[in-house]
């Protein structure tokens, strides 16, 4: 019997969970649309100008799919706390009240980009004071969390861990991303350069960890190996990826004035994050006793794409994180290519296996239903995703060469041109890629579920 099918229970939080998974779903395509808007700007910048200029569509678009990656990393969870501990969750309302929390903060963040009130930094750039509703609505989650599980962390699986870290981390980060507001901090641009970076450098490792858990566990689910995440040498890699959460933003502040042995401990440490994950992934697909069977299975194929984005970008951070060769990608669209490579290669590949695993557990013959468009969804985004990071990489070598031979900035644009176009219709076939899968989740779970 496939594992996969199963569906044997349903829990008071499941509807919730679903709200979740659409919420996340609905940021993701929105946040789609504003990133096509912002590149058919790079190769028509009156575009939509007076409505949506570039400098509202990209934090927009950055803030909505970085949602995208929590939110779908927390309907998951929802969703799977109380299949781990056979009870429902700790505290329903609360999840309500995290749902309600979450979209209100949403909306009124979207109304002030719209409306042109900004005040906050890279990432986070909607008024500062909207932070602190973000960490409000993580509270109930946070509760929900540990007092659902009530872990025991002498016994419990390396996703676990990695959940419960991700989650601490957020608090964490999320404060430290705002101690620019402290004279303390502001009144000294090393000292301001350093934190920031080091909070969001650190954010985005709280995030992985939200996301590797979740891709654990879904392993774990599809294999039926519980030995897997139990072992030494997945706590080994765990702490290995904990020291890199805490550590490796050291390669984003090679700019600032600093000890060079800072910069060759950030480099190293740097280098083993991904390499974490795909030792994790790869172990994993080996220990598949029935590889063969699970090849057709949905989430096994983008558990299998994100496996081979990992590896790209594990070149491609080894090469950016070398502190001569970051001098020079360093400000060019090298950097967004590793930024987008990731968030969309790796994360959204690993929450959609994990979106699909859940709705077919509930849903197994719409599912089924829809295997070929999941699939053809899943090729296009891949494809179009190689060119749309090759575009951007060829641009950061226009760059770095148009620099070298001091060349006007007409001239580098000139010259980019190819590359931003290449950029901006990869980037709808992204969309039009992502957007099949949204619409099946959207269909699949929509599909009235027949008796099991
Ligand atoms: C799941 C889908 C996507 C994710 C997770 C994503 C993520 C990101 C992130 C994290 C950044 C910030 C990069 C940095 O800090 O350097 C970014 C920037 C950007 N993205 Fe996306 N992106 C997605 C899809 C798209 C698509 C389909 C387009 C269409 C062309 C697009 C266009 C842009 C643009 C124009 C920028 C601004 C680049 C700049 O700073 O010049 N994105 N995206």
């Amino acid at each position: 019997m496939n594992p996969e099918k199963l569906n044997t229970e349903s829990y008071p939080s499941d509807k919730i969970a679903r709200k979740f998974l659409v919420l996340a779903i609905s940021y993701l395509l929105l946040g789609l649309l504003l990133g096509i808007i912002g590149g058919f700007q790079y190769i028509l910048p009156p575009f939509l100008k007076d409505n949506v200029s570039f400098q509202k569509t990209r934090p927009l678009h950055v803030y909505l799919v970085l949602t995208w990656i929590f939110t779908a990393a927390q309907a998951g969870l929802y969703y799977y706390l109380p299949r781990i501990v056979n009870r429902p969750v700790y505290w329903l309302r609360g999840v309500w009240l995290h749902f309600f929390l979450q979209l209100s903060v949403s909306l009124v963040i979207i109304i002030c980009f719209f409306l042109g009130y900004f005040g906050g930094r890279e990432y986070l750039e909607f008024p500062p004071l909207i932070g602190a509703f973000i960490l409000l609505g993580w509270v109930p989650f946070a509760i929900n969390f540990f007092f659902t599980l009530k872990p025991n962390y002498k016994t419990a699986p390396v996703y676990i861990w990695s959940w419960s870290t991700g989650i601490l981390f957020f608090f964490i980060t999320l404060s430290e991303s705002y101690l620019w507001l402290i004279g303390h901090f502001n009144n000294n641009v090393v000292r301001d350069v350093t934190v920031q970076w080091k909070a969001l450098g650190s954010m985005v490792g709280s995030w992985n960890m939200l996301v590797y858990g979740t891709a654990m566990y879904v392993m774990e689910k599809i294999s039926g190996d519980v030995k897997l995440f139990r072992s030494p040498l997945a706590f080994f890699f765990y702490f290995l990826g904990l020291t890199n959460l805490m550590f490796n933003w050291g390669h984003h502040t090679y700019i600032v004035p600093a000890a060079p042995w800072v910069k060759t401990v950030a480099y190293i440490i740097s280098m083993t994050e991904l390499l974490i994950l795909g030792h994790i992934i790869w172990n994993w697909r080996k220990s598949l006793a029935a590889a063969k069977r699970n090849y057709h299975s949905i989430p096994y194929r983008l558990l299998s794409f994100g496996d081979v984005w990992i590896f790209l970008n594990l070149i491609l951070a080894i090469a950016i994180s070398v502190p001569a060769w970051n001098f020079y990608t360093h400000g060019t669209h090298i950097t967004v290519a590793h930024a987008m490579g990731a968030t969309i290669g790796i994360n959204t590949m690993l929450l959609f296996a994990s979106v699909f695993y859940m709705i077919q557990k509930e849903n197994p013959d719409a599912t089924e239903n829809r295997k070929r468009m999941v699939g053809t969804g899943i090729i296009i985004t891949n494809i179009a995703l190689l060119v749309f990071w090759i575009s951007l990489l060829g641009s950061g070598v226009a760059k770095i060469i148009s620099k070298q031979n001091n060349e006007p900035f007409y001239t580098l644009m000139q010259k980019s041109q190819s590359w931003f176009k290449l950029f901006t219709y990869s980037g709808v076939i992204v969309f039009i890629g992502l957007f099949i899968l949204i619409a099946s989740v959207l269909l699949i779970i929509r599909a009235r579920r027949r008796p099991t």
